[in-house]
């Protein structure tokens, strides 16, 4: 018996007619951040394993468990991309991109990994819209990105979300607060789990990330990293707060908000989607500043502040809206006896700009009359002996059902 091969798990095919909805999101994407001062940059989807150890954090669940890792064949030590703020980082620091300008606006789409439990929402080959800013340490800047999330999420028809802010402080107030956390959840040490006591000891903020049914209750009680603020970050988070109240954006504050990711400082957010499509997977996007990620990956001194969405996410929103009838060709041409003038005419046609289709199959004027209309075509013309000898055709409109007499040499520019 021949071997029959599936797709590996949580990764998917993205068919037709699927694909016109991720096009869609894709050209409001690139249409949006242009129009916020955006530029494209594109980064391999593989890089050193030590750049997400180092830039995102060893002991985050997305490096520490979720990184698809491998020795290739220099034994070198190397990982699929779990997310594309380092990969970024890296090329600013590379290319020495702050030596060219002072400031540096830059979005991505493409493909990220990571080896997670499948449900829905929740993919091993997912794919993220992310924007990076490099360059300005002020709020404005983190203001600038929620506006265009928001702005371009409503373009989507994606409404129905809330804004959850919070700050992260600097590193030394998370010294502090990580100190008081640690001693916090010390007193029950006796009810966390050996995986819990492990991330006790090496990392305590991260049990405030944990989803374990245990933390629930002592969660209650845990320390508010808002009150332990230093001056500058208070002042910085109150600011952006009073613009996004300015651009009339709402915001929840959310001081149990710890992103999964080491590296922010300062502000933190994320978008959730209010709509039981995504299940649990309900937060769109993810976002903060990470000021000191740019020096601790060996680079200068730069603020820096971005965010990412994914997408498979917000095509599940999509789906769950009406969407535009998908757009056929132009122009059907049906062949009642005269195949090579249809042969001709679509190669003329497509030449000029015009997307004409025709069945390839030939068969009955009927069942390619069929096809036509699957393929929701605009405009159907069917040629035969007469239509050649008198070079005129009928052009019907599909839609409308109307019919009118049109010189076949006069096409293309009727229909441009
Ligand atoms: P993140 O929160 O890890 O942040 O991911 C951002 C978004 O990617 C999530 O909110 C979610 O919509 C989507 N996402 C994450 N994991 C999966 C998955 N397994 N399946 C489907 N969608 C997923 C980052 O990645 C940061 N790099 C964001 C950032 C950019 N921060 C500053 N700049």
């Amino acid at each position: 018996m021949k071997q029959k091969f599936s797709g590996l798990r949580g990764m998917s095919d993205i068919l037709p007619p699927d694909t016109a909805l991720w096009q869609r999101l894709e050209a409001t994407a690139r249409e949006t951040f242009k129009r916020f001062g955006f530029d494209e940059i594109r980064t391999p989807i593989a890089e050193e394993t030590a750049l997400f150890e180092r830039g995102v954090g060893e002991d985050t669940e997305v490096v520490g468990k979720e990184m698809y890792s491998f020795l290739d064949k220099g034994e070198r030590n190397i990982s699929l991309r779990p997310e594309g703020t380092a990969p970024v980082v890296r090329s600013y620091i590379e290319h020495a991109v702050h030596q060219r300008e002072p400031i540096s606006k830059w979005f991505y789409i493409g493909p990220m990994f990571r080896y997670e439990r499948m449900k829905t929402g929740r993919y091993r080959q997912f794919h993220q819209l992310g924007a990076e800013v490099f360059g300005v340490a002020k709020p404005q800047q983190d203001a600038e990105l929620i506006q265009l999330a928001l702005e371009f999420l409503g373009r989507l028809g994606i409404v129905d979300v809330r804004l959850e802010l919070s700050s992260l402080g600097n590193a030394d107030c998370r010294r502090r607060f990580s100190e008081k956390t640690y001693a916090h959840f010390s007193s029950f040490r006796h009810v966390l789990s050996e995986d819990l006591q492990k991330t006790l000891e090496r990392n305590p903020l991260r049990l405030l990330d944990s989803k374990e049914e245990a933390m629930a209750p002592l969660m209650a009680s845990a320390p508010v990293l808002l009150d332990y603020l230093d001056e500058a970050s208070r002042e910085h988070f109150e600011e952006l707060q009073r613009l996004l109240r300015l651009s009339d954006i709402d915001f929840v504050l959310n001081p149990r908000l710890v992103r999964g990711l080491d590296y922010y400082s300062r502000t933190a957010f994320e978008i959730v989607a209010q709509n039981p499509a995504l299940g649990t997977a309900s937060t769109i996007c993810g976002g903060g500043r990470y000021d000191g990620l740019l020096e601790q990956l060996g680079g200068p001194s730069t603020p820096a502040v971005g965010f990412a969405m994914g997408l498979e996410r917000l095509c599940l929103l999509m789906e769950a809206q009406p969407q535009p009838a998908l757009q056929g060709p132009m122009l059907f041409l049906v062949d009642a006896g005269a195949a090579d003038e249809v042969w001709k005419l679509l190669a003329r046609l497509r030449k000029a700009g015009v997307s004409a289709e025709a069945d390839l199959r030939g068969g009955s004027v009927k069942s390619q009359l069929k096809r036509a209309n699957k393929l929701n075509a605009q405009y159907c013309m069917v040629l035969g002996d007469d239509e050649l000898k008198t070079g005129q055709a009928k052009l019907k409109d599909m839609h409308s059902g109307t019919e009118r007499e049109v010189p076949l040499a006069e096409l293309e520019g009727l229909l441009r």
